[in-house]
Order: C-alpha cells, then sequence, then structure tokens
C-alpha cells in the first residue's frame, strides 16, 4: 500500500477519500506535521485550481522539511452563483461564516436567474507528478432552505437532473453522491491514475 497524505481537517472527507483510494492501493492518512495539520497560505485567487495547487507545493516543502514521505492529495470546492459573478466562490467557506444561508438568500431576492454550481479541485501529488480532477454539478439555488442533511450550502441547491426539486439537504449521502461534484472530481483523479499506470 502507498501512503497518501491527505491536507484536511475535515475527519468525514477523510473517510470518503479512503473509502475512494484504498482499492486503488493507497492508505489515506491524514497529513499531519508534529502531529497537527499545519496551516497553509491561501493565495489570493478566484480559481480553485490554483489554490489547491498553491497547497500542495505548500505541503511538498513541509513533506520533504519533515523527512516524511508518500503522495500528497488536496481537495477544494465551493459554491458558485452565476448571476453573483460566482459568488462566494472559493471563499464560500468564509462567507458561509460570516453571512449565513439567510444572507445569501437575502442577496439573491430580487434575482429571478437562480443558477448556480459547485465545483470541486482535486490534486494529487504522486511523488513525481502532480493528477488533477475537477468535478461540477449545476444547480438551482432555492428561494427558502430546505431539509437538514450534509452541510454547507446544500439546504438551498437543487442539482440539475433531481425531478422532485429537491435540494442537497433532503437528500441522504448516497443520493448526493449520484450528483456530487466531490464524486465527480475523484472519478477524474482515478481515470488519471489508471491512464498514467499507477
Ligand atoms: P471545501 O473546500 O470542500 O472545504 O469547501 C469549502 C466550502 O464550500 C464548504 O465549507 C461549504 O460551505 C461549501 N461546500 C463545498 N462543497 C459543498 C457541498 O457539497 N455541499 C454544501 N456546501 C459545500
Amino acid at each position: 500500500m502507498k501512503r497518501l497524505l491527505f491536507l484536511t481537517g475535515n475527519a468525514g472527507k477523510l473517510a470518503e477519500a479512503s473509502h475512494f483510494f484504498e482499492p486503488l492501493g493507497y492508505q489515506v492518512e491524514p497529513f499531519l506535521i508534529d502531529g497537527e495539520v499545519p496551516i497553509v497560505i491561501e493565495p489570493q485567487s478566484d480559481s480553485l485550481k490554483e489554490v489547491a495547487i498553491a497547497k500542495i507545493e505548500q505541503a511538498k516543502a513541509l513533506l520533504n522539511l519533515s523527512g516524511q514521505d508518500g503522495s500528497i492529495f488536496v481537495e477544494d470546492a465551493g459554491l458558485f452563483i452565476d448571476d453573483l459573478n460566482g459568488f462566494p466562490g472559493v471563499n464560500s467557506a468564509s462567507v458561509l461564516k460570516q453571512i449565513g444561508l439567510s444572507g445569501i438568500l437575502n442577496l439573491m431576492s430580487e434575482i429571478t436567474h437562480r443558477g448556480a454550481e459547485f465545483r470541486a479541485c482535486a490534486v494529487l501529488f504522486t511523488g513525481n507528478e502532480l493528477v488533477f480532477g475537477e468535478g461540477v454539478c449545476r444547480g438551482t439555488i432555492t428561494g427558502k432552505t430546505l431539509g437538514e442533511s450534509g452541510f454547507g450550502y446544500d439546504p438551498i441547491f437543487s442539482p440539475e437532473g433531481e425531478d422532485s426539486g429537491r435540494t442537497f439537504g433532503q437528500m441522504d449521502r448516497m443520493a448526493k453522491e449520484a450528483f456530487s461534484h466531490r464524486a465527480k472530481a475523484l472519478e477524474s483523479v482515478k481515470k488519471q491514475l489508471d491512464l498514467l499506470g499507477r
């Protein structure tokens, strides 16, 4: 088994990545320096990919310094609302903390075009090369919060192709997985690892 060090403080994401990468021969572990998830600097950028690459580069340097080895994995996601010029985008986590779902709904109270998308970008550094995976899930922002499942923006996002108009907040984990940007990003990484014969 190869070691795959995932730079995240999120136990749910770690479990999901374990489940996904183990059949590919990777043992997924949290990326830790002196027993802690290191703080890395996020660059000012609108692009999830640029943010993810910056994190990988910092993690590579930290790993070298610590004398450990292994592959490194980073994954970033966000909600991009069409008529808010992609807001909250790469700042989805901090915006949610600051204004909440009600803040987003207020900002959209006069907006009739409700299109939006979740995007995820996953980057794996194998030790030699960088492998990227991107995933998008199109959908619409509802007029009010619906459901309590999931996390983040789930209660105000209804994915395209969900005929009954349910939000992610009204779905269980398995149902959400069928649409999820994150699942698509991981699938794309897997495809490229297959192509590289890794
Ligand atoms: P992260 O980079 O995956 O941690 O995502 C950043 C932020 O985007 C999260 O804190 C959430 O607010 C939001 N987000 C990302 N993916 C999802 C999702 O699948 N559902 C709801 N919110 C999400």
